[in-house]
């Protein structure tokens, strides 16, 4: 009977594998990499980034998180300077209840269709503070992120601030590499 591999293509390997008459399957292996910046402080941000960072906690102290008592807040930053602020909402049936990113997102593109974020920064209130970490958007907000940069063609800025920690991004595709997007339904 021969045994069945899974390797990385590798000469050496190869020759081995026939020598013991196994069989191989040559697998392609791929890296994918993410590139994010690291800060200790606001300060260390540009003015329009340590304003977007007070909205978004601005925001997340008006969250309605009676459940989690967790309180997220969003701010997109609009090309034309517009501030658009978004909190968690809860609600009894967990499911219904909205993220903070999802609904800054509803409003920016409900409400200034035309306009593209260059940037958004999310922040939570655990305990009555800000959190020491920053706190990245869960899958469903990282989805649907990345369509508002597919629907304006445009990347925006990320900026996930903890109290400690800031973790800047260059972009919401960079928060979600092996995407699912419109050009998987044509297939
Ligand atoms: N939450 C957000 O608002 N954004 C995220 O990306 C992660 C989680 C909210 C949902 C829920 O109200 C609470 O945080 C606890 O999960």
């Amino acid at each position: 009977m021969t045994a069945k591999c899974r390797i990385p293509a590798n000469d050496k390997i190869l020759v081995l594998l026939s020598r013991f008459n196994l069989q191989w399957h040559i697998m392609n292996e791929k890296e994918i990499k993410t590139l994010y910046r690291e800060y200790e402080n606001t300060s260390e941000l540009s003015d329009s980034e340590r304003m977007l960072v007070e909205s978004a906690a601005d925001a997340a102290g008006k969250a309605y998180a009676p459940y989690s008592h967790f309180m997220v807040g969003a701010a997109i930053l609009l090309d034309d300077g517009t501030i658009v602020k978004g909190a968690n909402v809860e609600n009894a049936a967990f499911p219904s209840g909205s993220c903070a990113e999802k609904t800054a997102l509803s409003y920016s593109v409900s409400n200034f269709p035309d306009r593209y974020p260059v940037a958004i920064a999310i922040t939570a209130i655990s305990n009555g503070s800000i959190t020491s970490e920053p706190v990245p958007p869960c899958g469903n907000c990282r989805q649907m992120l990345l369509e508002e940069e597919l629907r304006t063609g445009k990347h925006f800025r990320v900026i996930l601030a903890g109290k400690k920690k800031i973790f800047v991004l260059d972009s919401c595709e960079s928060l979600m590499p092996l995407q699912f997007n419109k050009s998987n339904l044509n297939r």
